[in-house]
C-alpha cells in the first residue's frame, strides 16, 4: 500500500532508564533524524516512555525520573529537532490509558503469554509468578501510544517487533468490532545487521548499563577512546600476521554500522573501502590497534557534533523541559482526538448522542413526538 505525505505518521519513543548508547544511535536515533527531514512524514511523534518504564522499574522511580532529562538531551543533540518533531512525555498523556484500559478488552490473557518481547523479558528479569500486571500488558499500552497518534510508520530495533505484531492485530480487532477508526502501522527496522544489534564493547549481544559494555552518546572524548581501544576483536588473532576473523569481532561490527567510504580518504586513505581493509585483516598482516584507531577516528567524527550540541543545552534546562510540556500539550490533544473518535464507535459516548436519548424517551413515552 503506498500512501501519500499526507497520511504518513511516525510515532516512536524509548524508556527512560539510562542516557543513550551508541546502539540506539545507530539502531533508531539516525534514522528517526533523517525521517523527520525528509519531509516524507505528515507529523513525527517521539515520546518518552515513561510509564512504560515504571512497569519494571516500580521501586525505581527516582531513576527513571532522572533519566527523562537525559534522554531528551540526547534525542535534541542527536538531531531530533523540536520545531519538527513532537517531544513528549507518555505520563502526562492521560488519553493513553483510556485506550488501554478499552483495548485490554480486545485481547486474550494466552495472547499476552505468547508475545516473544513479554516472554523473554519475563525470563530475563526473573519475574516468573509474580509479574506486575502493569509490566504484562505493556504490549496493550504500547498499541495504545501508537493508535492514539494514528502513526503508520514506528521506527524501532527489531525486538519490539511481536509489540507492533499486537498492535495491529488490537487495529483489527477493534477496526472489526466497531468501527474503523484506528490505523495498522507497520514497523520499520534498522538497515543493515549491525545497526540492528550493535553489541556491546565486550562483544556481547546486549549493550547493557549493568554489563558496563555501552558507549553513551555523552561520553567525553577520552572515554569513548578507552571503550574502544579496550574493545572485543578475535582471541585467535594473537600476531599482527596471523589472519583475522570477522564474525563475533566487534570493532569490525561497529566499522558495519558507522564507517562510509569517505571515512577511508579522511583517515585511512590506504584502503578504499571496508572490503578491502576486512580483506586485509583475514588473510593476516593488519594489526588490531590500526583498526581501532580507525574507528576512533570514525566515532569521534560522528560523536563530536552530538557531544557539543549537548554541552549547549545543558546550560539551559528549564528550556528543555519546556519543549516536553509543549510537545505533551500538542500530543495530547492528538490523543483526545483519536481517544473521542474510539469512544463514538464503541458507542459510549452517550452525552454527544441526541438519537439515543431521543430513543429512550420514545421507550418510556411513545406517544410524545420531539
Ligand atoms: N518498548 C519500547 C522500548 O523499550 C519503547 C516504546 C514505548 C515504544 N512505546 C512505544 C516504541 C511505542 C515504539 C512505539 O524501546
Amino acid at each position: 500500500m503506498t500512501m501519500d505525505k499526507a497520511e504518513k505518521i511516525i510515532l516512536t519513543g524509548d524508556r527512560p532508564t539510562g542516557r543513550l548508547h551508541v546502539g540506539h544511535y545507530v539502531g533508531s536515533l539516525r534514522r528517526r533524524v533523517e525521517l523527520q527531514d525528509s519531509g516524507e512524514y505528515k507529523k513525527t511523534y517521539i515520546m518518552i516512555a515513561d510509564a512504560q518504564a515504571l512497569t519494571d522499574n516500580i521501586e525505581n522511580p527516582e531513576k527513571v525520573r532522572q533519566n527523562i532529562i537525559e534522554v531528551a538531551l540526547d534525542y535534541i543533540s542527536s538531531g531530533l529537532d523540536p520545531e519538527k518533531s513532537t517531544l513528549f512525555i507518555q505520563s502526562q498523556i492521560p488519553e493513553l490509558c483510556e485506550l488501554t484500559f478499552y483495548y485490554m478488552d480486545l485481547v486474550t490473557v494466552a495472547r499476552l503469554q505468547r508475545n516473544p518481547t513479554v516472554k523473554n523479558e519475563i525470563q530475563m528479569r526473573n519475574f516468573e509468578a509474580s509479574i506486575p500486571v502493569g509490566f504484562f500488558t505493556y504490549p496493550i499500552s504500547q498499541a495504545s501510544d501508537i493508535t492514539a497518534f494514528k502513526a503508520t510508520t514506528v521506527p524501532v530495533g527489531e525486538d519490539q517487533l511481536p509489540m507492533l505484531e499486537q498492535a495491529r492485530e488490537i487495529v483489527h480487532k477493534f477496526n472489526t468490532v466497531y468501527a474503523p477508526v484506528l490505523v495498522e502501522p507497520s514497523a520499520l527496522l534498522p538497515d543493515n545487521d549491525a545497526c540492528r544489534r550493535l553489541p556491546g564493547t565486550d562483544g556481547k549481544a546486549k549493550m547493557r548499563k549493568s554489563l558496563g559494555n555501552c558507549i553513551y552518546l555523552a561520553d567525553s572524548p577520552d572515554e569513548v577512546k578507552n571503550k574502544i581501544m579496550s574493545m572485543f576483536t578475535d582471541p585467535l588473532h594473537l600476531q599482527v600476521s596471523d589472519p583475522g576473523h570477522l564474525e563475533g569481532n566487534t570493532v569490525f561490527t561497529y566499522l558495519d554500522a558507522f564507517c562510509r567510504k569517505e571515512h577511508f580518504e579522511r583517515y585511512l586513505p590506504d584502503y578504499s573501502d571496508l572490503d578491502e581493509l576486512k580483506a586485509h585483516y583475514q588473510r593476516g598482516g593488519l594489526g588490531d590497534v590500526k583498526v581501532k584507531k580507525f574507528l576512533n577516528n570514525i566515532m569521534q567524527e560522528t560523536l563530536e557534533p552530538i557531544r557539543a550540541r549537548r554541552k549547549e543545552l545543558e546550560k539551559d534546562i528549564p528550556s528543555v523541559y519546556e519543549v516536553l510540556r509543549k510537545g505533551s500539550e500538542a500530543a495530547r490533544e492528538v490523543a483526545a482526538q483519536t481517544l473521542s473518535e474510539v469512544k463514538s464507535a464503541m458507542k459510549i459516548n452517550y452525552f454527544e448522542d441526541a438519537e439515543l436519548i431521543r430513543m429512550q424517551s420514545e421507550k418510556y413515552d411513545p406517544g410524545k413526538i420531539r
